[in-house]
């Protein structure tokens, strides 16, 4: 834990509105400030900073939270590394050795298992269990340097090995488990999660291994394993080969499919290459990879997946600023086959060559139609209407319509008439969408649990968020609430964690802002906590009503009606019929 002076000073020379203003254009709008919110997309923004409260709330999405749960989200950091940014910008130094927690005791563990493990598996590939996998490896093409430079290892055919062997090094099959390394046996005990594999390490921005893929060599189970996430290790946050590609001198980066394709382009000269783990791209890793480059060359397989995948990754990067072209490959599946077909030097004009997202499509549509037919030059028309439509900006439309209708030599006024009806239509549709997804209460995608507790018994959710934004706004009203209302009062189960920590801290004299709290609160705490002081009507609540509130929540335990009783969880019926008996005596 941070000494409590350093966090408070922490607060005082924070502004929520500057932090913010550095990722999101904000606009004044009475006390607050608005923008278009960085964690989904949108084109009218719900994203609201209150400067009173140090807080920020999407109506959109629902993500919410102090300076530094921002902080977190938007750069992908843990706590403490968002604290250490925040300090450092505030010009203040970070106590040492205040930091542990536990839980930063548990990843260390983790950290320093799986490099263990890293080290195992690659010690297998260069010794004799290894022999098979270094011919495989060999056949595929690959150097020793850029196996030892990517650490790449080995996992025999064995339930044990690895265990065996972390065992020898202390490590405990429940931390091996955690690590995702092993899987719990049916009798207990566990089993090693890669067998007869070749395996790639996934290494952090730091050099930590957070976790592994693995090829399979055999035939049994899938062609790749991946890690499950872990408490190092969330696969949508990360990128393979991001911690080389990060210090490129190239000027883009290169997303692939797979780990082979960005070995081989590595070994192939071309160090600025990196792939998802296992699943589509994410906002998330579009936001990181945006962070280090303005522009990313899609590389994937050629295949009819390979393109999807292509079209949905151009539309996660549509609003990080990115520049998108795209690689197509000609004969070859994949850039791991094509360089090894034909070299760097081709691979390099390709690159060089490679088209901007907007001819990727155009290109697709020739391909679906043939425009030499009248119907195949209406359809191709209509689809180039639509893909036009899609596009944010004026002049891109324009330079694209007159080149697609200079080659196909049809004129052009018809189709922007067209295209002008297709925008029209867009922004209707889209003006409803947003107005629904404004509405406050609905759309937010928070604890799922609130959720029930708030849809089972509105008034009850309402009158304790009311009562926490109360607390939030005036601590000192903390000396007589306490002797009115108690913890086991609340209905929902977040809020009565959310309200523990607050009453904890207010009898310790301590601050409750929101920063103060996201130390001690889960994030979906604090973004529930945002979400609670952004609602209309939180800011000015009286201490009459206040008491109001508290006479409601009160009333929960006696107000049920059977239907209510029927469907309640078991803890609150031991409550309920609890507070009968009292009221009995
Ligand atoms: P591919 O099947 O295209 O892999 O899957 P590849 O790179 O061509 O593999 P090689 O060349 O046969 O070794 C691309 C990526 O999709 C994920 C992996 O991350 C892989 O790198 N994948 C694929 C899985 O997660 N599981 C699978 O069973 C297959
Ligand atoms: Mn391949």
């Amino acid at each position: 834990m941070l000494p409590e002076a350093f966090l408070n000073e922490l607060k005082y020379n924070t502004d929520i509105e500057q932090v913010i203003s550095r990722y999101v254009q904000l606009r004044r709008r009475g006390r607050n400030l608005t923008g278009l919110c960085p964690f989904h997309s949108e084109k009218s923004p719900s994203f609201t900073v209150y400067p009173e409260t140090q807080s920020f709330y999407c109506f959109g999405c629902g993500a919410g939270g102090d300076a530094i749960t921002f902080l977190r989200k938007i750069e992908n950091l843990d706590y403490m590394e968002a604290v250490r940014s925040l300090a450092e910008r505030a010009g203040m130094a970070v106590p040492e050795g205040a930091v542990d927690d536990g839980s930063r005791q548990r990843r260390t563990r983790l950290l320093e298992l799986n490099r263990a493990a890293a080290r195992h598996f690659h010690q297998n590939l260069m010794s004799g269990v290894g022999q098979n996998a270094r011919a495989y490896l060999v056949d595929r093409g690959l150097t020793r340097s850029t196996v030892v430079r990517f650490g790449i290892g080995f996992a025999p055919e064995s339930w044990d090995d690895l265990r065996g062997h972390l065992r020898e090094k202390g490590f405990t099959d429940e931390e091996m488990i955690a690590a995702a390394l092993e899987n719990p046996g049916k009798n207990g005990g566990c089993y090693d999660a890669f067998r007869n594999r070749v395996i790639f390490p996934i290494i952090d921005l730091r050099g930590n291994v957070i976790a592994f893929g693995g090829r399979n060599l055999g035939d049994k189970g899938p062609k790749y394993l991946n890690s499950g996430d872990t408490m190092v290790f969330k696969k949508s946050r990360n990128l393979f080969a991001l911690n080389f590609a990060k210090n490129t001198k190239r000027p883009e980066l290169i997303l692939c499919e797979g780990y082979m394709d960005v070995v081989s382009v590595h070994q192939g000269g071309f160090d600025n290459a990196v792939a998802t783990l296992g699943t589509a791209l994410t906002p998330e890793q579009a936001k990181l990879i945006s962070s280090y480059t303005k522009t990313v060359v899609l590389s994937y397989d050629s295949d009819g997946p390979g393109q999807a995948a292509t079209r949905r990754a151009i539309s996660v990067f549509e609003d990080t600023g990115v520049k998108v072209r795209v690689l197509s490959i000609p004969d070859a599946k994949d850039p791991d086959e094509f360089l090894k077909k034909f070299g760097p030097q081709r691979f390099e004009l390709l690159l060089e060559g490679s088209s901007g997202a907007i001819d990727f499509e155009i290109q697709k549509l020739h391909q679906r139609f043939d425009t030499d037919s009248p119907e195949g030059r209406v359809g191709f028309l209509q689809e180039l209407v639509r893909l036009l439509a899609g596009l944010g900006s004026p002049i891109q439309r324009e330079v694209y319509l007159s080149k697609v209708c200079r080659e196909l030599e049809v004129d052009k006024q018809a189709v922007a008439l067209q295209l002008e009806t297709a925008l029209r239509r867009k922004k209707k549709g889209q003006e409803k969408r947003e107005a629904r997804e404004l509405r406050p209460f609905t759309s937010h995608q928070l604890s799922a649990k609130t959720d029930i507790e708030k849809q089972k018994y509105p008034k009850f959710v309402l009158a304790e968020e009311r009562l926490i934004a109360y607390l939030i706004r005036s601590p000192d009203a903390w000396d007589w609430v306490k002797t009115e209302l108690s913890e086991g009062d609340l209905v929902s189960q977040k809020d009565r964690e959310i309200y523990r920590v607050i009453a904890g801290r207010l009898e310790a004299g301590l601050s409750i802002s929101l920063m103060s709290l996201s130390g001690e609160l889960p994030e979906e705490s604090i973004a529930r906590l945002s979400e609670i002081l952004a609602s209309p009507g939180s800011e000015n609540i009286s201490p009459r009503e206040a008491e109001d509130y508290i006479r409601t929540l009160k009333g929960f335990h006696t107000e049920k009606t059977s239907a209510e009783i029927g469907s309640m969880e078991e803890e609150d019926l031991r409550k309920y019929i609890a507070s009968i008996a009292a009221k009995k005596k």
